[in-house]
């Protein structure tokens, strides 16, 4: 099945590569409004993204892998990046790990059989006086322990 925009988001890509001086210096602005729209970046999406920016798709494919906020696979409602940069290892990072993926009898870059969670390592979060950290979709989650990470899952959906 041929990938497209819908006319509402052709409408907000032009909006956003009007801001640019070159089409190619809105590339994250406009993968994310691609991954709103697909989901996550299948190589037809990588494709369809670099023609409209008039790039080689091998150029968009690699902002997508560098990226971790960028997904090439459908992943859970629920995407809990958890911190292992130093100060977060430091602080228990590595016990709120393993306390996640026995939780939710998962492994690093899995998705729950529900579709609910999906759980990534990254790297540091920005957010180092707060460690152990771990991020959920668009939200920050900081000073974390097992107890309050029981208490995190309990309240998504
Ligand atoms: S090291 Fe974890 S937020 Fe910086």
């Amino acid at each position: 099945m041929a990938v497209g925009f819908s006319e509402e988001t052709l409408k907000k890509f032009d909006r956003i590569v009007s801001r640019y001086p070159k089409r190619e210096a809105a590339m994250l602005p406009v993968l994310y409004l691609a991954q709103e729209e697909f989901g996550y970046l299948t190589t037809e999406a990588i494709e369809y993204v670099a023609k409209l920016m008039g790039v080689a798709p091998a150029r968009v494919q690699g902002v997508v892998t560098f990226y971790t906020m960028f997904y090439t696979k459908p992943i859970g409602r629920h995407h809990i990046q958890i911190c292992r940069t130093l100060p977060c290892a430091l602080r228990g990072a590595e016990k709120i790990s393993a306390f996640l993926k026995k939780r939710l009898g998962i492994q690093t870059g899995e998705t729950t059989a529900d579709g609910k969670f999906t759980l990534s390592e990254v790297e540091c979060l920005a957010s180092c006086g707060t460690a152990p950290v771990v991020q959920i979709n668009d939200a920050y989650y900081e000073s974390l322990s097992e107890e309050k990470v029981e208490e995190i899952l309990r309240s998504l959906k």
